[in-house]
């Protein structure tokens, strides 16, 4: 299996390029403009790798993304949920569905929260074991902390609240089901727009370390959870409206879908 990280220090991004050269396929996850669409393109042909796949772990809302240009370069649709209502050419994901790359199965799982669309892939080696390895947790869980719940454009007190409790069902009902050995490999670290005060500048760790360590993890209940969230929320980027447009394919003025966020 072929495993690079693929980070952006200064805003706090990783992005993954996945694959199994033995059948020479890979998959992309969360491609960053900083990086550029040709540098992944160019990454997998070193290792001797075709990209078969993009996937969005969400529409970002800090950062812009590279899957519409990587897939126009491509001529490869980008992978994401169906809540994403993207205006470039897409493939929904839906919950449970597997993407395979040769021996490298990453079963998709929605995990709504930091926002309605937001995906985690739990990833195994099918050649190695049929039990999860690791897992690519999008912006649900963060080491040292969690996705923040407030960046979707044009939502209220409420609303926020609702997806502080999405997020918490996505928490403790799905991602911490996995076993503790199970590495988390999120898509931001450091000190990114996208989550709390408490997020590590080392970007990986495990679903154990964080059970037992991370904060936001340890309120007991629900009503604790959201407490500890929202009592701590960052003010938000200013340009998080702009930027979640630009990764819709949206112009400043064009009107979003209208079942889009
Ligand atoms: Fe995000």
């Amino acid at each position: 299996m072929v495993f690079l990280p693929i980070l952006d220090p200064v805003l706090g991004c990783a992005s993954y390029l996945l694959g199994d050269d033995a059948v020479g396929t890979a998959v992309v996850v969360d491609p960053l403009e900083a990086v550029g669409a040709d540098a992944y393109i160019v990454r997998a042909a070193e290792h001797g790798l075709a990209i078969e796949h993009i996937v969005e772990s969400h529409v970002h809302a800090d950062h812009a993304s590279a899957a519409a240009a990587l897939g126009a370069a491509l001529r490869l649709p980008v992978s994401l949920h169906p809540d994403a209502h993207p205006t470039y050419p897409h493939r929904p994901l839906a919950d449970g569905e597997e993407i395979a790359v040769g021996s490298l199965a990453l079963t998709v799982w929605h995990t709504p929260g930091h926002t309605p669309d937001s995906l985690s892939l739990v990833a195994r080696d099918t050649t190695r074991s049929q039990t999860p390895w690791f897992a690519l947790t999008g912006d649900a869980l963060f080491v040292g902390d969690v996705g923040r719940p407030d960046l979707v454009e044009g939502e209220g007190e409420e609303a926020v609240r609702a997806a502080a409790a999405s997020l918490y069902r996505s928490l403790h009902q799905r991602l911490l089901t996995l076993p503790d050995e199970v590495e988390i490999y999120p898509a931001h670290y450091g000190a990114s727009a996208c989550g709390g005060l408490f997020m590590s500048r080392k970007p990986w760790s495990t679903v154990g370390f964080e059970r037992r360590a991370n904060r936001a993890l340890q309120a007991p209940d629900e009503q604790s959870f959201l407490r500890h969230v929202l009592g701590l929320l960052k003010p938000p980027p200013p340009d998080a409206r702009a930027l979640r447009r630009r990764n819709l394919g949206l112009g400043p003025d064009t009107p979003a879908p209208e079942a889009g966020p």
